[in-house]
């Protein structure tokens, strides 16, 4: 029992979790206190997203996210995982120039930072031959349609994906291809219930959901927003399941009127030359 607990995931276990129509838990973590947190409490993907530029770094979107960045932070997770799946996400611009330098980046996430996998939003025909491309190269993709936050300069605003019907069936055939092309899972993010129901109804490889209602294979969150650890704006679909930023604020002021008070250190946080000669 014990040991199944503590088996690494692999990749074939998510489809296997979806025949036996058991949820995919998946979360994002960028460092490794929070990746040994996700790890020992069984979750079952842990995603280094770009997200990371913008709950971590301060960035305003996903746009300035480097390769850099993503392999030092996919290290640092990676170093604290013994369970979890981990995967790196593609920034931007890191798979769109040649096939030859998509791969090369890609191919780093594993071979530089130890993940298994490697997400990439977006599904035109170009970015298909991208991903088959990789996994022709052993490297395992996970596809990410609906809404893709690095689209947001052409987009202008981060809004729900497939409420029109045109729309609607784009999303489909753009998941339909992802599974084609090899990708072992699909991100849906921010499409109506039914559609993600639709899609998921669809294609034999999981699906896992961010703002798409509860009828995807699996659901995953920004660990941030989960742990309420962010002071930006909190879509709709985030359910916060505790308020770490009141939590933190506190305990620093009460650090600060301590110090001020000279009630910190006390006694018992400090030492004392020992008597004893040497
Ligand atoms: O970057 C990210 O964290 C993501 C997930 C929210 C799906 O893409």
């Amino acid at each position: 029992m014990t040991e199944k607990l503590f088996a690494p995931i692999i990749i074939p276990d998510l489809q296997k979790k979806k025949e036996r129509g058991e949820k995919i838990i998946a979360l994002t973590a960028y460092d490794f206190p929070t990746a040994q947190i996700l790890d020992e409490a069984g979750i079952d993907i842990i995603l280094v997203g770009d997200s990371l530029g913008m709950v971590v770094l301060g960035y305003e979107n996903t746009i300035p996210v480097t390769m850099e960045e993503m392999i030092h932070h996919t290290k640092a997770v990676a170093r604290a995982v013994r369970r979890s799946l981990v995967i790196g996400d593609m920034p931007y611009f890191s798979f769109h120039q040649t096939e030859e330098l998509t791969i090369a980046n890609a191919s780093r996430f594993l071979k530089e930072a130890s993940a298994k996998a490697v997400k990439i939003e977006g599904a035109s025909a170009k970015r298909l031959e991208l991903i088959e491309a990789m996994v022709e190269a052993e490297i395992p993709v996970m596809g990410h349609v609906g809404l893709t936050p690095q689209s947001i300069n052409r987009l202008g605003q981060f809004k729900v994906r497939g409420g029109e019907l045109v729309e609607a069936r784009r999303i489909i055939q753009d998941a339909r291809n992802l599974e084609k092309a090899g990708a072992f899972a699909v991100i849906l993010e921010c499409v109506p219930q039914d559609l993600a129901k639709t899609i998921t109804g669809k294609l034999k490889v999981p699906t896992i959901g961010i703002g798409a209602g509860p009828y995807c294979d699996g659901q995953i969150l920004v660990f941030h927003d989960l742990v309420g650890y962010s002071t930006g704006y909190n879509p709709r679909f985030v359910k916060k399941y505790a308020d770490l930023q009141s939590v933190i604020a506190m305990a620093v002021k009460k650090y600060g009127e301590e110090v001020k008070a000279g009630a910190f250190p006390d006694e018992a946080h400090s030492y004392h030359q020992s008597k004893r000669k040497r």
